[in-house]
């Protein structure tokens, strides 16, 4: 599906169907054609209404109220519509406001790409997409015109994002037998030859010298060994640098603290955190952003087995810290703090962010859409808040707190991996990630738990039903503002 701007204003341009937004409810505007019969259908104009005409070759489809969010969705509702039709050349306005004109391109940009995307990996009848090019119009909206050169960088850049969002999406869609910590290691390789990013893949030997025995302990009743993984973007002179470190469960059974049945399922997409970092590597190195960024993926498998690790182990982690295991179904925050403390020896950054499906707890807080982002210090919170904001990603602050810090204690070990309430599940995990995060990068860190939106079993706004590429947009986001 190949995308395009002109300045052809949207009438004349040659087409086989024109998508039309119609805005705030204002059937009046000179872009709607069919008024007396977008009426008659009963069509409200509500918020990803979608009309077709088959007859006069257009697709109404209704934005309540402009703004990013809005118009990607709505860009995304049209697109799916369209799928099921055998529309091939398409054409579309492009809605600019006067606040900021370009967002809006973003927008619209982002939702064709991510709502016409489909996982048909395992289907053994796969669908052809009709639709072969869309051309955008610049023809002016509310009198506002546009620069071409500024439209076709952020037509390129959301063409960027939101196909790497797409790329994460195949990665945790793909089965645990599928996809496994060698195969994460392997599509990391493949970038990088595709790239200028630098790839190290550490195998057991190497984990072992490094003294990741947390990570070693988890991985260890599988029969995939584990791989951690180290991307990095280097252009000279960087603005800033900045470490991501990624959760990358192949599957997570729960270990010998088992998954319930019904809760196993879809446990697939533990490596959220994992594939949003390939992602985010891949989409700022086709940017080519001045800014330097490491990205560290701990590929593990949870399972059971004679040599599994134990509730009662206790484990020695890289920082040299020591954890009392109570629960091996908490074993990101094991993976995470090995990976942490080799992210921060390999890497003096300015920030450190980790992306994680790390707790139920989180999704059963702020629901299944929102990511909870945590940390020691606000401004690197802030950043993600703004950034999630901007880019149509939700996320909201979960402040950490003294009390339930020491929930956390253990009579035997420095720390125990679960706390010892059922109360704040998502907050105590954070803290436990806190104690493996160096003096130097105690401000510039924040966790991010994506456990919610990285994986829901139905279609939500531009997000199909399973992996949706959380944390990719934000992230990206923000380096593109960390790059200015
Ligand atoms: N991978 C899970 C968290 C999860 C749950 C992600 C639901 C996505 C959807 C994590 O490893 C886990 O099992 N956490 C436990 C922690 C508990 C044992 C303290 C949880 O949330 O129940
Ligand atoms: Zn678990
Ligand atoms: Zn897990």
């Amino acid at each position: 599906m190949h995308i395009e701007l002109t300045n052809t204003p949207i009438d004349n341009i040659k087409s086989d169907l024109k998508v039309i937004m119609v805005i705030e409810k204002d059937f009046s505007h000179s872009f709607i054609h069919d008024k007396k019969l977008l009426k008659k259908s009963g069509f409200k104009g509500d918020q990803d209404e979608t009309m077709l005409f088959l007859e006069h070759d257009r697709l109404y489809v209704g934005v309540e109220k402009i703004n990013s969010a809005n118009i990607r969705t709505a860009a995304a509702s049209a697109i799916r519509i369209l799928l099921s039709t055998h529309y091939s050349y398409i054409s579309i306005a492009s809605y600019m406001n006067s606040q900021n004109c370009t967002a809006m391109l973003r927008a619209m940009t982002e939702g064709l790409i991510l709502g016409a995307y489909r996982f048909e990996t395992y289907k053994s009848k796969k669908r052809i997409s009709p639709v072969k090019k869309i051309t955008i119009s610049l023809e002016e909206y509310h009198g506002y015109s546009l620069d071409m050169d500024i439209c076709t960088r952020t037509l390129n850049h959301a063409k960027i994002v939101a196909n790497a969002t797409n790329f994460t999406r195949d990665i945790v869609n793909t089965t645990p037998d599928d996809c496994y910590p060698s195969v994460m290691a392997q599509i990391a390789d493949t970038l990088c030859n595709e790239s200028r990013l630098e790839c190290t893949v550490l195998k057991p030997k190497e984990l072992k010298k490094e003294k990741m025995n947390a990570l070693l302990a988890v991985a260890r009743a599988s029969r995939h060994r584990p791989r951690v993984i180290h991307l990095a973007h280097k252009p000279e002179n960087p603005k800033a640098i900045v470490s991501l470190v990624g959760k990358g469960l192949t599957y997570d059974s729960g270990g010998l603290s088992l998954k319930p049945g019904e809760y196993m399922v879809t446990m697939k997409s533990d490596k959220s955190g994992g594939a949003a970092v390939l992602g985010i590597m891949k989409a700022i190195s086709e940017m080519n952003l001045p800014i330097e960024v490491h990205g560290f993926v701990g590929a593990v498998e949870n399972m059971i087995g004679g040599n599994a690790y134990k509730p009662d182990d206790v484990l020695k982690a890289k920082n040299g810290k020591t954890i009392e295991v109570r629960n091996t179904d908490a074993e990101g925050r094991l993976v995470l703090a090995d990976v942490l403390a080799y992210a921060q020896q390999e890497v003096k950054a300015d920030y450190l962010f980790d992306l994680a499906t790390l707790t139920g707890a989180c999704v059963v807080g702020v629901g299944n859409y929102t990511s909870g982002v945590m940390g020691n210090s606000d401004t690197p919170k802030s950043l993600i808040i703004e950034a999630a904001q901007s880019s149509g990603e939700l996320a909201t602050k979960l402040d950490f707190n003294r009390y339930l810090k020491k929930t956390l204690k253990s009579e035997i070990a420095d720390i125990c991996n679960i706390s010892n309430t059922r109360y704040g599940g998502a907050i105590t995990a954070g803290m436990f990630l806190s104690e493996f995060i160096d003096d130097d990068h105690k401000d510039k860190w924040a966790h991010i738990d994506i456990a919610g939106p990285a994986f829901v079993e139905h279609e939500w706004g531009e997000n199909p039903y399973g992996a949706s590429g959380a944390g990719v947009r934000m992230i990206v986001r923000l380096l593109e503002k960390l790059a200015k």
